[in-house]
């Protein structure tokens, strides 16, 4: 199993990646009416049979030739399911896949979300020439932004794997879900000084 949340999206979105996939979103819903947390890995890569699918589930499928274990999605699966969450993939051949988990919060196995921004800048800056799109809500609010976005600021997307436009990017995000969390009222700069 996996520590965090976070670390589940990083194995997932490496799946979308290794499917060849040009845009990859990333989103999380932090529902606390609904006492839950999900996480949706949306990509257009090239996507699976249903065949693929029943199986993928079983750790003894993987299309990896040097071993023949794949442990990313029944890891997700099996935290999920302890957690009395819903776990789903839906994918296409030649279209694309979504892979979509739930936890429930107050379960005490249920992983914390970890260093989301950290993880979704080292996709964006780890994969330059792909697009990511990364979706936080909070209860009915969205924090939302992606390569795209970040491209038209930068306005050359060479710039995306410099150091200092990578600790950028976390800060940006990490201050968007601070936001969200704390409805704005708080000043995030005051509160987290580097
Ligand atoms: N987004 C996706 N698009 C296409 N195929 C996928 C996708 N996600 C998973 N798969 C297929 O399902 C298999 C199992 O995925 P899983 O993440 O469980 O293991 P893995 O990636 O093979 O190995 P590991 O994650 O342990 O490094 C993959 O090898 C791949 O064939
Ligand atoms: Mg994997």
């Amino acid at each position: 199993m996996l520590q965090d949340l976070s670390q589940y999206i990083l194995d997932i979105a490496e799946n979308s990646l290794k499917a060849e996939a040009s845009r990859v979103e990333i989103e999380v819903f932090e529902d606390t009416r609904g006492d839950l947390i999900t996480l949706k890995v949306t990509d257009n890569g090239y996507g699976m049979d249903d065949e693929q699918v029943s199986a993928i589930e079983n750790p003894f499928f993987t299309t990896r030739t040097e071993r023949r274990v794949g442990l990313g999605i029944p890891f997700l699966k099996q935290a999920s399911d302890t957690c009395g969450g819903r776990f789903e993939i839906r994918s296409v051949k030649g279209r694309g896949t979504v892979v979509e988990a739930s936890f429930k919060r107050d379960c005490i196995d249920c992983p914390p979300l970890g260093d989301i921004p950290a993880t979704v800048m080292t996709l964006m800056v780890g994969w330059p020439e792909r697009d990511f799109l990364f979706r936080f809500n909070f209860d009915d609010e969205l924090f939302e932004t992606g390569t795209e976005e970040l491209v038209q600021v930068l306005q050359d997307r060479s710039l995306l794997v410099t150091p200092e436009v990578a600790l950028w990017i976390s800060r940006y995000i990490e201050q968007g879900i601070y936001h969200l969390r704390t409805g704005g009222n708080e000043d995030f700069e005051e509160n987290n000084q580097p």
